[in-house]
Formats: structure tokens, C-alpha cells, sequence
């Protein structure tokens, strides 16, 4: 019944995820049996399979420290400056608690003219040079600056005075446990820079504390060796990059992504080997790539992960651009199949927008899926929420759209030294999500279900019953794939959890 994997993908199409469908097989376990532990490369254990995409409206230190309390890992993108992209990682780095805002500074004799300047944080911090290196002396709330008449008064003459901090190693429940005790608001979190100066590096708010304590628990967080949370980082293949991995080598990065839509080339293949050369201990992650020929050569250089996926994102326009790519459940097994043979773990690259697209990524042999537009709607995504026909949205960009590639982001594309620049990419809006912390954990759960429903216990043992021809999958035609979905109906609230 049904067609072995082998069969379907060796036909001359090239299939997505909405394509094809597994046919059931037998459960003999629990949901809760089911294990989602798996490998981003060859030396990084995460306990689930997600990953956030190198983007600059996906992650930075916030979206970094969310995923990795949650047993995955983030990509903090590389379109801004070394030294930001180094302290956004330090950043995520530096705190045991799963969330952080981007934190504003003053100095006392600072005034505070727009809204705009708290950005989506409650409260604006005063040091004593306006710096997060500097003498905590207090915070002005957002919630006083609204009722403020003068708005250009200096920030001495109406901030709430406090020298309160708590140190970064304190965990989730000592800072509630604080801020419970006291009726406090929010606190800073703030650690010793070795040179007796304060560094704040966090803002927790009781909000924040009770919202979380209400979401579902997942697996263990993504540590690394010395108790901090894994990051990885992104850069390109420039001479420049390597400089540039140096200073986030410096900020603690646990794994490094060579960022190219075309990743089979002599820069990446050199980057790879400089990588390998200079920081053994670094995982290096090369990609993307669509095809086992590709893959074979970031093998052959020493990748210890590769990146599949081209054209195949939501945001994504290089397949009408240029005429390159492939079906994203295609790329993901041919590629999968032979990078298993070397041990290099395989990361589905865009394309993903449910739970059905997990199970089929990882059962066609991802080790875990890297996700844009599936988190950008998130709390924890760079940006803020806006209106849009009266739905709460959040800005979602290709790193090749112009605007992007605009800011730094061109060679992803190999568009720095050419002189016209081509899009790749758009720029959209998505809708607000709320919490990666809470809808990351249920959409673990539904992945689960799937694989019970596969007999599979665990991503390796699902991949082997597909290698194996036990599990048989098919195509869905187009009427399928309706009926597959909602329909028939004349209006529907989707709810998922
Ligand atoms: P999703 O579907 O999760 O895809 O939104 C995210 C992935 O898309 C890739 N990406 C791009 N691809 N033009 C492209 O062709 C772009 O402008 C672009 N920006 C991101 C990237 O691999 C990301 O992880």
C-alpha cells in the first residue's frame, strides 16, 4: 500500500510538504513516550527540533533566549553591525531567565521627547553615563512619562530612584519569587563586568513572570557546558565575516551558520575550512543546499551541519527570480539520505507553517526545522505589533528584499559587489502570535501525535521506518489536498490550543 520514499522522491518532481502525506501505521506507546531530543550539528544536542532563522525580524536576543529555555536554539541574524550582533549574543548569553526586551538607557541629564524611545519596553533605565555600563540610579515608567506634561524635562527631575538589581544568575522562579515578595513591578538584572562596574543586561517585569508561569513545560533548556544558553550565530562568507566571527567567538557562540541562498561555491567551501582550522571546537553549519551534490561538497570540507532549503521560505522569491531551488520535501530527503550516511545532521530550511510540516521535515530526515515566518508574529520577534485592517501584525522581511539587502543583508544573495541590485525577497507583515513560550510547547505536543500516529517514538526511528519502506507515503492530488484542509464550511474560528 502506498509508494516506499525511495520510489516517490526518484519520479523527476519535485515535491513540498502539502504534496505528500504519510499513511498511518501502528501505535503501540503513549504521546508522552514520544522523544523530540535531537542534533542541530554534530557536537549541538538540543532537546527539541526548532530552530529560529537568521533574520532581523525573527531573532536577536530576545527570540535567542526563548528558544534555547526551550530546548531549541536561535540564530541571531548578522544584518547590523559586528560589535551589535556581539552584544545581542552576549546579550542572550547572560541570563538564565527566557526572556529579555531591548533595554533603553539614560542618563539623568537626558530627556526623553517620543514614545517611540521606550520601544516596547515599560521602562526606560537611568545610569549615571546613560549606558547598560554604568551606575544604576533608577528607571522612568512608561506609565509616568504618559502623564508627564513637560516632555522636556530632564529625566533627573521625575525618574522613580532605585539602585536595585539582581544578579544574572539568579533562575526564573528566585526573580519571581523576588518580585512577588516586594509587589515590585519589574527589576534589572544586572552582572559585575570583572572591573567592578555594573552591567545591566535584563529587564523582568511581574507580567512577564505570572504570563509564564501560566505556559505549558517543555524539556530541558539548551545549555552550554559553562550553564549558559546555547546561541548560534549567522555570517557570510566575506573576508570581512571572518573578522566578524572572531568577535562573536569572543560573545560566546556556540555554533556558527554560513548564511548563503546558494551555499555550494568556493567562498563557502573556504570559509568552512577556515572555520575548521581556527575554532576545532565551533560547530560550523554550511548550506543551503537542494541537492546530494551540493551537499556532498560542504561534506567533503567538514561541515558539521547542513542547511536545506532554496526558494522554499514564505518570503522567499529566489525560484521565480532566478530559476533555482526545489520542492522543500524533496531537497530535505535527498539531501537528508545522503548526509546521514557521514553523520551530519540536516536542518529543513522556510517553508514551515504547521505541525504537519514538522513531522513530515523530520520524518523525511531533518534533525530539526529552522522556521521565519511560523515565529516572526511571536512577542519575541525584533519589532513591534501594528494594525493592519484590524488585525494585530508584526513586520516579517526576506533577508534579499530590498529594504534588507538595503541595510547589509546582499551578500546571502551575492549582490554586495554587483551593481544592480535584484530582490530575492519581500517584505510582508505576519499575524501576532503571542508567546513562542507558549505555542512552541503546544505545537511540540501536536508533532508528537503525528509521530505516534507513524509508530515512531523518536525522530531517528521514524526516519528508519521511511529508509526502510515500512512507512509508505503517497502524493495527495489537488482535490486532496482541499479536502485535506478546511472546507465545505461557511465560516469557521480556527482555534489550535
Ligand atoms: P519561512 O518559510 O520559515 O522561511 O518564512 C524562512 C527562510 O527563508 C529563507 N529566506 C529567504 N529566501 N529570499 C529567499 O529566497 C529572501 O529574501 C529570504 N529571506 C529568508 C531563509 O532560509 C529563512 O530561514
Amino acid at each position: 500500500d502506498g509508494f516506499p520514499a525511495t520510489r516517490l522522491f526518484n519520479q523527476g518532481y519535485s515535491y513540498t510538504y502539502d504534496d505528500v502525506i504519510f499513511l498511518p501505521h501502528y501505535i503501540d506507546f503513549p504521546t508522552d513516550a514520544v522523544s523530540l531530543s535531537t542534533k542541530l550539528s554534530r557536537r549541538v544536542a538540543l532537546a527539541i527540533p526548532c530552530v529560529s532563522s537568521p533574520m532581523d525580524t525573527v531573532t536577536e536576543s530576545s527570540m535567542a533566549t526563548a528558544m534555547a529555555s526551550l530546548g531549541g536554539i536561535g540564530i541571531v541574524h548578522y544584518n547590523t553591525s559586528t560589535s551589535n550582533q556581539a552584544s545581542l549574543i552576549r546579550q542572550a548569553k547572560s541570563h538564565n531567565i527566557p526572556f529579555s526586551y531591548e533595554i533603553i538607557f539614560r542618563s539623568p541629564s537626558d530627556s526623553i521627547l517620543s514614545a517611540d524611545e521606550f520601544c516596547s519596553a515599560p521602562c526606560i533605565f537611568v545610569t549615571e553615563s546613560g549606558s547598560r555600563r554604568s551606575k544604576f540610579l533608577g528607571f522612568v515608567k512608561k506609565s509616568d512619562w504618559d502623564k508627564l506634561d513637560d516632555k522636556e524635562a530632564r529625566v533627573s527631575e521625575y525618574m522613580t530612584k532605585s539602585s536595585i538589581t539582581l544578579p544574572t544568575s539568579y533562575s526564573f522562579e528566585d526573580v519571581a519569587g523576588y518580585l512577588a515578595k516586594d509587589n515590585t513591578e519589574f527589576v534589572p538584572l544586572a552582572r559585575d563586568n570583572g572591573e567592578g562596574v555594573e552591567e545591566i543586561v535584563n529587564l523582568v517585569t511581574g507580567e512577564d513572570v505570572e504570563r509564564i508561569k501560566g505556559f505549558p513545560k517543555l524539556g530541558l533548556p539548551s545549555l552550554a557546558s559553562d550553564g549558559s544558553f546555547l546561541v548560534g550565530a549567522a555570517v557570510g562568507t566575506r573576508e570581512s565575516d571572518k573578522e566578524r566571527l572572531e568577535h562573536l567567538v569572543k560573545a560566546g557562540i556556540n555554533v556558527v551558520v554560513l548564511d548563503s541562498s546558494q551555499g555550494n561555491s568556493i567562498y563557502q567551501i573556504e570559509m568552512i575550512k577556515h572555520v575548521k582550522n581556527k575554532y576545532p571546537e565551533l560547530d560550523v553549519i554550511g548550506g543551503n543546499v537542494v541537492t546530494a551534490y551540493q551537499a556532498q561538497n560542504l561534506i567533503q570540507s567538514g561541515v558539521d551541519g547542513l542547511r536545506v532549503g532554496m526558494g522554499s521560505g514564505s518570503i522567499c522569491t529566489t525560484q521565480e527570480v532566478c530559476a533555482v531551488g526545489r520542492g522543500q520535501a524533496t531537497a530535505v530527503y535527498k539531501v537528508a539520505s545522503i548526509a546521514a550516511a557521514s553523520s551530519v545532521p540536516v536542518i529543513a530550511d522556510g517553508g514551515i507553517s504547521n505541525s504537519g510540516h514538522i513531522v513530515k521535515a523530520l520524518t523525511l530526515g531533518a534533525s530539526t526545522v529552522m522556521m521565519g515566518s511560523f515565529l516572526a508574529g511571536s512577542n519575541e520577534a525584533p519589532g513591534i505589533y501594528e494594525y493592519q485592517g484590524g488585525r494585530r501584525v508584526k513586520k516579517y522581511r526576506g533577508m534579499g528584499s530590498l529594504e534588507a539587502m538595503t541595510k547589509g543583508s546582499d551578500s546571502r544573495y551575492l549582490g554586495d559587489t554587483a551593481k544592480l541590485k535584484i530582490a530575492q525577497g519581500v517584505v510582508g507583515a505576519v499575524a501576532d502570535k503571542g508567546s513562542v513560550l507558549k505555542f512552541i510547547p503546544y505545537t511540540m505536543q501536536a508533532v508528537k501525535q503525528g509521530f505516534q500516529d507513524l509508530g515512531a517514538s523518536s525522530l531517528q526511528s521514524a526516519n528508519d521506518l521511511l529508509q526502510s519502506g515500512v512507512l509508505r507515503l503517497e502524493v495527495r492530488t489537488g482535490a486532496a489536498q482541499v479536502e485535506g484542509g478546511i472546507h465545505g464550511l461557511v465560516s469557521y474560528e480556527k482555534k489550535s490550543f
